[in-house]
């Protein structure tokens, strides 16, 4: 059996790295989707093979831009030597700031880079995957879309828009064959959310049933069992992994 493509954008970062390799584990073919000026595509590719991860390309572009996002799209097709059979819209970005306080600047990036991005690439590969019959669209929002959170309306409202669309796109193509779902991830230790100021990072975790930040393996994991063979009949969904943060 062919290898299948998974696209993963953002795929660099700090839950974009754990995807690409549990999925490169899982024997995909994985192209990870890299911003120039915030990584160093070329050297995270270099030590994804030096740690044994051989099926793992590249592909540079600012999703948030549509030009970008096709001139990307067209890279991984080329490198993978296939189309794109699971894409993971993982890119995403905060300007955390009481809303007071926002600027329009601060809005305009994050629904770019969260929301817009996911028109962007996904605009790209829907076609192609109705046409086989097959794939997987997987949106990495967060829980802070689910219940929302105080310094975080542009994020809060991205991340929310994200489960719309995969509702709306979900009803489109679930008689082709194609799932498309949503992974509301809680604080995961990652830099983005190390970057918060220890003393209300303090206060969040403190706030979490499980007592811990979660782990990128325990997201990874979710997009694995989404993007299987075997979860053909989950489609719209929203999972939530959070610790416990928020139910419902
Ligand atoms: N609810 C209500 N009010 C709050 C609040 C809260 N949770 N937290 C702070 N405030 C209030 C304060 O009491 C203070 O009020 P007064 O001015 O009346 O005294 C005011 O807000 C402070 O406002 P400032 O603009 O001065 O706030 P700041 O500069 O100290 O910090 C912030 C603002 C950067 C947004 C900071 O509160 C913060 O980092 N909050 C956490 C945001 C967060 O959870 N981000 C998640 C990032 S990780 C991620 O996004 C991944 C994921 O998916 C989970």
């Amino acid at each position: 059996m062919t290898k299948k493509v998974a696209l993963v954008t953002g795929g660099t970062g700090g839950i974009g790295t754990q995807i690409c390799r549990t999925l490169s584990t899982a024997g995909y073919i994985v192209v990870a989707n890299w911003l120039k000026g915030i990584d160093d595509g070329p050297a995270w590719e270099a030590k994804q093979k030096a740690d044994g991860y051989d099926n793992i390309l590249i592909a540079e572009g600012d999703v948030s831009d549509y030009d970008q996002a096709v001139a990307m799209v067209k890279e991984a097709v080329e490198k993978a030597g296939a189309p794109i059979d699971i894409l993971v819209n993982n890119a995403g970005i905060t300007r955390d700031k009481m809303f007071r306080k926002m600027e329009k600047s601060q809005w305009d990036a994050v629904i770019n880079s969260n929301l817009s991005s996911i028109f962007n690439v996904t605009k790209q590969v829907l076609d192609g995957m109705v046409e086989r019959g097959w794939g997987r669209i997987v949106n990495i929002s967060s829980v802070n879309g689910q219940k929302g959170q105080a310094g975080q309306a542009n994020y809060s409202a991205a991340k929310a828009g994200m489960h719309g669309f995969t509702m709306a796109i979900a009803q489109e193509v679930a008689s082709k064959g194609v799932t498309v779902n949503t992974i509301s991830p809680g604080y995961i230790g990652t830099a983005m959310v190390m970057s918060i100021k220890e003393e209300i990072r303090n206060q969040i975790v403190a706030q979490i049933p499980v007592g811990r930040l979660g782990k990128p393996e325990e997201i990874a994991w979710t997009v694995q069992f989404l993007a299987d063979e075997k979860s053909a009949f989950i489609t719209g969904a929203n999972i939530s992994v959070n610790g416990g943060l928020h139910m419902g």
